[in-house]
């Protein structure tokens, strides 16, 4: 990897190293499954219900991909990618982001011809090589939707801000903050980029170093420089939006028409041009306020309607976003947002003595094939040590199988609150499992 930790590193075989996840990259653990599951739950229902189809790409594309999309002078392409050279001579990149990978797909399989436009959305992990602080890390998880193809149409910008307003919504995620902003196509943006270049000549010197570059080779971004030495010359920087062509200006006053009837409230914003070269027009991002809004966006996207074309294809109207499932994550933790995850009722199976731990495994596998979920501690011999395994666990049904119960092809449902006992047969148990839960 190219943008590899160059910090000398332990010898594998050395026996005092430890282990730990690569910098910037941490474990989904355990104790957190339920947030990831209710916002990937949340987006799979809001896909199916807007009728995005799910589209998985490979984590490792052509490196050239991104350079030739995202943008070789974009931070993500030209600090931040995981590149490497294959065995093969392939020079790779993990995946920075979903959308030129997903464009790439849509052409390659000539999508266009199932229906026009696609409308596809993936979840997944993305990587870029940044210095990693709150809210920013090397390896994160998007949940991405494209509108592709078809015609180019204000309504699919608004559905697509309204997509992501529907999942945070559904995630309880409210007092936030939508940006929009419109960077204009091949006509106006030329003549804006000229009027910027022409003001910020001026002040050429007092620039920082990326700013001093970009002022030649994508002026736009000299708008979102974060450098507190360039920050004092936005304010009376030109206003792309004074300056857009009666198409864009059109377009732009559209989407705002839609997000009004939408009573979704979004915030203009000039300096918004997004750190991604293919944007045409639309560019929106959201941010918490409040409690959480350290993390910095939640999500972000726009309209890209040439990105298609400089991967040599037609010109394709295009349209998409993306969230970090990280960022809302750490959102709902500080706003102490609980996510709503249904609880599974599993019963808990217990043996006494070899031979019906034997039976015990068969038995489970029963459960599972009626649809009754099981745990067990069977390793542990004693009786006595599975049913605190079973207290421990929250369990509320425990099915206790012993050498009496073997002989009698048959099994006790303890009532694990009570401590109430009851013999069933084993072939009638999974009804009467099924009939007490239907009581509850
Ligand atoms: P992006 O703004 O670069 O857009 O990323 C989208 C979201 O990914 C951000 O709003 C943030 O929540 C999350 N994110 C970005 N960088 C990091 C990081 N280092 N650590 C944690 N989370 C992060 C795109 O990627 C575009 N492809 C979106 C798009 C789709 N535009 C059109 N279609």
């Amino acid at each position: 990897m190219s943008s590899a930790n160059t910090k000398p590193k332990a010898k594998s075989s050395d026996p005092q190293k430890s282990f730990h996840a690569p910098k910037g990259m941490h474990d989904a653990l355990p104790a957190d499954q339920h947030y990831w599951e209710r916002i990937e739950t949340a987006a799979r229902e809001i896909a199916r219900s807007y009728h995005f189809a799910r589209i998985d790409t490979p984590l490792l594309e052509d490196a050239d991909l991104f350079k030739k999309t995202t943008g070789e002078e974009s931070d993500v392409v030209a600090k931040e990618m995981y590149t490497m050279r294959t065995k093969g001579g392939d020079v790779l990149a993990l995946r920075p982001e979903f959308t030129p990978g997903v464009a790439r797909a849509y052409m390659e399989h000539n999508l266009s011809r199932l229906g026009q436009p696609q409308r596809l959305y993936s979840v997944g992990p993305v990587f870029r090589h940044d210095r990693p602080q709150l809210g920013r890390t090397r390896q994160f998880t998007q949940v991405n939707f494209e509108v592709m193809g078809g015609v180019n149409d204000a309504m699919y910008d608004a559905q697509i801000i309204l997509i992501f307003a529907t999942l945070l919504e559904e995630l309880k995620i409210k007092n936030t903050a939508l940006k929009v902003n419109s960077v204009g196509c091949k006509v106006c943006r030329p003549i804006y980029k000229k009027q910027l270049q022409n003001y910020y000549k001026n002040h050429e010197k007092e620039l920082c170093a990326d700013c001093a570059r970009r002022l030649k080779t994508n002026p736009l971004r000299l708008l979102d420089c974060k450098n507190p030495q360039c920050q004092k010359f936005k304010e009376k920087a030109p206003n792309f939006l004074d300056k857009l062509c009666v198409t864009c200006s059109k377009s732009f006053k559209e989407i705002l028409e839609y997000l009004d009837e939408l009573q979704i409230s979004y915030a203009l914003d000039n300096q918004l041009v997004r750190g991604l070269d293919y944007y045409s027009r639309t560019v929106f991002e959201l941010s918490a306020e409040g409690a959480g809004s350290e993390v910095g966006a939640l999500l972000g996207g726009g309209r890209y309607d040439y990105l298609i074309e400089f991967l040599g294809g037609r010109l394709t109207p295009a349209v998409g976003g993306a969230a970090g499932i990280e960022r809302l994550i750490a959102v709902m933790k500080a706003r102490e947002i609980a996510p709503s995850v249904k609880a599974v009722r599993r019963v808990f199976v217990v043996h006494a003595g070899d031979s019906a731990k034997k039976k015990a495994i068969r038995l489970m596998k029963d459960l599972v094939g009626a649809g009754i979920p099981i745990s067990e501690s069977l390793a542990k011999d004693s009786l006595r040590a599975q049913l605190k395994s079973a207290d421990k666990e929250g369990a509320h049904v425990a099915l206790i199988l012993g050498q009496k119960e073997i002989y009698e092809s048959s099994v006790i449902i303890r009532d694990m609150r009570t401590g109430l006992q009851e013999s069933v047969t084993l072939a009638n148990v999974v009804e009467e499992i099924k009939k007490r839960w239907n009581h509850k």
